[in-house]
């Protein structure tokens, strides 16, 4: 089986963050989220993957990745010139693809379990496509699937007004080439893009075997800031490992807490699950619980709560810093007498004085 990553989009809902990389590499426990994507393909024995780009910083990816050698994977790099969707960009990916059967990750989705088990289901069960189900309380934002009474797909509607059902269509799709013949005879719909669902639909009016498996756990499609807190805090909760690969004087650390090299803690307090990268500098202060800091940031007499700080990026002096997620280089100060909680949302390279 082959892999294929999307990694285009706009990523309008994470503006500002999205106007200096693109959205699948905001770090979660201080790894990409497209890693995890990857990750899970190769723990699936995938061995080649196709990384599809889009115009939003497309060298990042490429500089990021590399030829995947140091994932354990060759990656070939696909260019989506417009978007013009995710059928669109699977389409791409003809010659990628040969006659193999593949599985496609948009690279913002995320999976407590990952795709093992359902991968072990599309093998065994032959189909020609199937999807991932889980169901969502707000569906009409998302793919839909229609059962009929034996439990059969009939129907799948993208983001429909009124949905035929609560099963969300998850970012997650095995797929045989067969879909291709069906991209190719697709109309754009409403928003201007080949849907994927539109194409599986095409699938299952040709009558192709088109399955689907229902996902357990949490899975979350990473589009807005307050997802990213939540994936980052739930990960955090289940992989953080105790590991102090760095310095602590004079503080407390208590719970699960991982600390790159180079990084020095001083008269602080670390509350778990936490996961802090290199060389950074944490003094005078209190951190977490959930909360992850990019490599070569520093944190000053401020409290820090449920945040994801980027790479590069100081707080200093913040009475209180919660649910945040604060740009690579940037830097959030407060004055002494305007001492409040802070609930902020900044792109890379921002300075806030307060
Ligand atoms: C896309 C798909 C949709 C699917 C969703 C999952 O939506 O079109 O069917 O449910 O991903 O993340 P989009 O993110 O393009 O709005």
């Amino acid at each position: 089986m082959k892999g294929v990553i999307l990694h285009g989009g706009s990523g309008t809902r994470l503006r500002p963050l999205t106007y200096s990389g693109p959205k699948q590499l905001i770090p979660i426990a201080n790894k990409p989220v497209s890693q995890y994507a990857l990750e899970d393909l190769v723990s699936c024995g995938v061995s080649e993957v196709a990384i599809v780009l889009g115009q939003t910083f497309p060298e990042l990816v490429r500089s990021y990745y590399g030829d995947g050698s140091k994932f354990g994977v060759e990656i070939t790099y696909v260019q989506q010139d417009e978007p013009k969707g995710i059928a669109h960009a699977i389409g791409l990916c003809e010659g990628f693809v040969g006659q193999d059967d593949f599985v496609v990750y948009l690279g913002d989705n995320m999976l407590q379990h990952g795709i093992g088990q359902h991968a072990a289901r599309f093998r065994t069960e032959r189909h020609d496509a199937m999807v991932l189900l889980k169901e969502v309380d707000d569906p009409s934002r998302y793919g839909v699937a229609q059962l009929d009474g034996n439990g059969k797909l009939v129907k799948l509607v993208e983001k429909p007004k009124e949905p035929p059902s609560r099963y969300a269509v998850i970012g997650i799709y095995f797929l045989r080439p067969s879909i291709f013949q069906s991209i190719k005879s697709l109309k754009p719909s409403w928003r201007g893009e080949l849907e994927v669902t539109d194409a599986i639909q095409g699938m299952i009016d040709r009558g192709l075997r088109v399955g689907y498996s229902h996902v357990g756990g949490w899975w979350f499609d990473t589009g807005k800031k307050d997802d990213i807190l939540d994936v980052n805090a739930l990960v955090l909760d289940e992989r953080a490992t105790s590991d102090m690969g760095g310095e602590a004087t004079g503080s407390k650390l208590s719970g699960r807490v991982q600390v790159a090299k180079g990084t020095k803690i001083v008269n602080s307090t670390v509350r778990g699950p936490v996961s802090i990268a290199e060389g950074c500098l944490i003094e005078n202060s209190t951190v977490g619980p959930h909360t992850s800091i990019g490599g070569s940031s520093i944190v000053k007499d401020s409290s820090v709560e449920y945040c994801i700080l980027l790479e590069g990026s100081e707080v200093n002096g913040v009475e209180r810093l919660e649910d945040s997620l604060i740009g690579k280089y940037s830097k959030v100060s407060q004055n002494a007498q305007n001492r409040r909680t802070l609930k902020v949302h900044l792109g890379d390279y921002s300075e806030v004085v307060l």
